[in-house]
C-alpha cells in the first residue's frame, strides 16, 4: 500500500518520478503527487485518481527540477482527496510516507495545542510539521531535523523528505515499511520497491529497520536513526521487470501468501493493549454502549469472506456470549430476514463492493440494525453505507484468490469479539490477556508455518492427478476446511468439498476410496481426539490422508500419508496458522498444473453483479 519514488541527480525528474510510480501501480492507490525542488523552493502537485490525472495536472502546470519525491497513496487515515494526497507540506518541508503513525492522535493534539493548523486528515502531515519545527528550533541540517522528528514517532513508516534549504538532498528513513536505494552514475534513487527504479539502475541497497539515508548526486550516506554510520555494499539485481513487480515471486498470489505475517502485524498495529488485555483505538466501528446493548450478531458475506465470518461467529459466541449467525449475501437479501434495532450486522468484504453483501447491508439498515463493515478498501461502498467500519490493513490484494485479506479478516473478527466480550464482561481479563498475547505472537508463528512451502509442493506433485479432494475440520477448523476447498477449486480447477469432520459419516464417507485425498485439520485443540477418530475412519476406507497437525505430535502424524506441521498455538489463532498450508497446497497444485494462478478462469476480484 502506497508507493514512494525519489530522485536526486541532474536530469529533469518529474516525468521519471511519474514513470516510477506507474511501476508501483500494482500496490494500489487512489491519489498521487510530487514535490520538486524548483530552484529556491519546494513546490508540490497532486491529483486524485489515476496517474493520468497527475500527468494532466503536470501538463497544465509543469514542474521543473532535478531533486524530487513522488507518491501514490492508498488511503488509510482520511478519505481519498487532493488535500489528503501526498506530499504533505509544512513551511519549506515536503514529506511522502508509506505506513501508519500509531501515535498520531497524541502528536496531532500536542501540535495543535502549540498552534499548528492542519490542512489534511492524514497522519503524515504530522511528520512534515515535526521536521519543520525541529529544523526551525535548532537551525539544524535536514538529516538532523528528520532524526529529531522520528524520535517522537511510533509506528510503521517509510518516508522521503525534501527541504527548501537543501536543494540537492533527500532524506529517507525506514521502520517496517520498505525502502530500497538505487545507485547510478551522478544520480541516486529511493523507492518502495525495485520495479520503480529498475529502468535506471540495477545496483541497489536495502534500508533495514530503524535506518535512514541522505541521498545526493554522489550516492547515499546511511546511518541508524540514532546516528551510527552504516556501511552496506550494494547488490546487483538481475530480475526482469515483471519478476520485480512480484518481488521475485512467480505469482502475486504466492507473494501475498508470504506477505500475510506482515499484513496481520499491520492490522493489529495500534489496536492491542497487551497489559490491559484489551482492544483499543477509535477504529473498531462499535461504541462501548453499542457493544453492551446488542442482543444478536448477524454476519453477512460471500465466498472467502463468509468463511472468515464463520470463524467470527465462533469467536463472538465464545467470547462475547451473543447468539450469532452467518448469512450468505446472495441468500439473505431475498429472504425476509428478521434484522432489528438490537442486532449488530457485521458485513465482511475485502473489496467492500460485493453487490450481494451490499444489498444485504441495505436490507439490514432498512430494518433498523446497526451495520459494521469489515473491509480492506477504505471508503468502498459497504463501509460508506455502514454505520461503522473496522478496516483490515492487508494492503492491495492483486491475486483473484483471496489470501492475506482472509487472514486479516480473521484477526479483525477476533479483535472485535475480544472488544465486545470485554465490554459485556463475558470475557475475563486474564483470558483476554491470553488471547491478545497470542494475537501479538501470531505473525511469528505464521512465518514458521510458511516454512513448509517446499514440502507442500512435493505433496502437491504426488496428488496432481486427483480429480476430487475432501477437506475436514472441526470447530474453527471447519471454516478453514471450507476455505481450503474453495482455494483449490478456484485456482487448480480440481473439485473439492469442505466438511465439518463430524458430518463425514452422514454422507461424504461414501466417496472415500484409495483415489480420494482427504486433507484433515487435526491440531491439538479441544476437538483433537474426535478428529483422530475421523482420520481412522478415512484410513479404514483407504483414503489418502494429508494431515495438518501440531509439530511434534507423532501420534497424529502416524495416521497420515503426508503430514504438514504447524506450530503449537492458542486455539483462537490456530485458524491463522492452519489455513496457510491449505493456501500453499492450492497454489502449488495450480502452478504445477500450469493454470493462470493470479487470474483464474471465470473469476473476478470484485463481484459487483448478481
Ligand atoms: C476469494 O478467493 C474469492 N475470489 C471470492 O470468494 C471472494 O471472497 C468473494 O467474491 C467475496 O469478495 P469480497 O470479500 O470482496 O466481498
Amino acid at each position: 500500500m502506497c508507493g514512494i519514488v525519489a530522485y536526486v541527480g541532474s536530469r529533469q525528474c518529474a516525468p521519471m518520478l511519474v514513470d516510477g510510480l506507474r511501476k508501483l501501480e500494482y500496490r494500489g492507490y487512489d491519489s498521487a503527487g510530487l514535490a520538486l525542488h524548483t530552484g529556491g523552493r519546494v513546490e508540490i502537485i497532486r491529483a486524485v485518481g489515476k496517474l493520468s490525472n497527475l500527468d494532466a495536472a503536470l501538463k497544465k502546470a509543469p514542474l521543473s527540477g532535478t531533486t524530487g519525491i513522488g507518491h501514490t497513496r492508498w488511503a488509510t487515515h482520511g478519505r481519498p482527496s487532493e488535500v489528503n494526497a501526498h506530499p504533505h507540506v509544512a513551511g519549506g518541508i515536503a514529506v511522502v510516507h508509506n505506513g501508519i503513525i500509531e501515535n498520531h492522535v497524541e502528536l496531532r493534539a500536542s501540535l495543535e495545542a502549540a498552534g499548528v493548523r492542519f490542512v489534511s486528515d492524514t497522519d503524515t502531515e504530522i511528520v512534515a510539521h515535526l521536521v519543520e519545527r525541529a529544523q526551525r528550533a535548532g537551525d539544524v541540517s535536514l538529516e538532523e531535523a528528520v532524526r529529531a522528528a522520528l524520535k517522537q514517532v511510533r509506528g510503521a513508516y517509510a518516508i522521503a523528505v525534501i527541504s527548501d534549504h537543501a536543494p540537492d538532498e533527500i532524506v529517507v528513513a525506514k521502520n517496517e515499511s520498505p525502502i530500497v536505494l538505487g545507485l547510478a552514475d551522478g544520480e541516486t534513487w529511493a523507492a518502495s520497491d525495485i520495479p520503480a527504479i529498475l529502468e535506471h539502475t540495477r545496483d541497489v541497497v536495502f534500508l533495514l529497520e530503524g535506518e535512514m539515508a541522505v541521498l545526493s548526486r554522489g550516492g547515499a550516506r546511511i546511518s541508524t536513526l540514532d546516528g551510527t554510520p552504516v556501511i552496506r555494499a550494494s547488490k546487483r539485481i538481475d530480475w526482469s521487470p515483471t519478476q520485480a513487480e512480484k518481488g521475485g515471486y512467480k505469482h502475486f498470489m504466492l507473494k501475498e501468501i508470504f506477505e500475510q505475517p506482515r499484513a496481520v502485524e499491520d492490522t493489529l498495529r495500534g489496536r492491542i493493549d497487551l497489559e490491559a488485555g484489551d482492544i483499543v483505538g477509535e477504529e473498531m466501528g462499535v461504541t462501548p454502549e453499542l457493544a453492551r446493548s446488542i442482543r444478536r450478531v448477524y454476519f453477512v458475506a460471500c465466498g472467502t469472506s463468509s468463511h472468515a465470518a464463520m470463524a467470527g461467529r465462533y469467536f463472538i459466541e465464545q467470547l462475547a456470549r451473543l447468539p450469532s449467525t452467518v448469512e450468505i449475501g446472495s441468500e439473505v437479501r431475498y429472504r425476509e430476514p428478521v434484522f432489528g434495532p438490537e442486532d449488530l450486522v457485521v458485513a465482511v468484504s475485502q473489496s467492500g463492493e460485493t453487490l450481494d453483501t451490499l444489498a444485504a447491508v441495505k436490507a439490514a439498515k432498512a430494518r433498523g440494525a446497526h451495520v459494521l463493515a469489515v473491509a480492506n478498501v477504505l471508503d468502498s461502498a459497504i463501509p460508506r453505507v455502514a454505520d461503522g467500519a473496522l478496516y483490515t490493513h492487508a494492503g492491495p490484494e492483486i491475486g483473484v484468490a483471496s489470501t492475506k485479506c482472509f487472514t486479516t479478516q480473521l484477526v479483525a473478527l477476533l479483535m472485535l469479539a475480544v472488544y465486545i466480550g470485554r465490554r459485556r464482561e463475558t470475557l475475563p481479563v486474564h483470558e483476554a490477556r491470553r488471547i491478545t498475547r497470542a494475537l501479538w505472537h501470531a505473525p511469528h508463528l505464521m512465518r514458521e508455518s510458511l516454512e513448509s512451502s517446499d514440502a507442500i509442493r512435493a505433496i502437491a506433485k504426488k496428488h496432481l492427478r486427483a480429480r476430487d479432494f475432501l477437506f475436514l475440520g472441526r470447530g474453527t477448523g471447519f471454516p478453514i476446511a471450507l476455505e481450503g476447498a474453495l482455494k483449490l477449486k478456484e485456482i487448480s480447477y480440481i473439485h473439492a468439498e469442505g466438511y465439518a469432520a463430524g458430518e463425514m459419516k452422514h454422507g461424504p464417507i461414501a466417496l472415500i476410496d484409495e483415489n480420494m485425498p482427504v486433507v484433515v485439520l487435526c491440531p491439538q485443540d479441544a476437538h483433537y481426539e474426535k478428529t483422530l477418530s475421523n482420520m481412522q475412519e478415512v484410513k479404514a476406507r483407504e483414503g489418502q490422508i494429508i494431515a495438518v497437525y501440531t509439530r511434534g505430535d507423532d501420534h497424529a502424524a502416524r495416521f497420515a500419508d503426508d503430514a504438514i506441521a504447524i506450530p503449537a498455538a492458542e486455539p483462537e489463532i490456530l485458524p491463522l496458522l492452519s489455513v496457510l498450508p491449505l493456501q500453499l497446497l492450492a497454489y502449488h497444485m495450480a502452478d504445477l498444473k500450469g493454470t493462470d494462478v493470479d487470474q483464474p478462469r471465470n473469476l473476478a476480484k470484485t463481484v459487483t453483479v448478481e
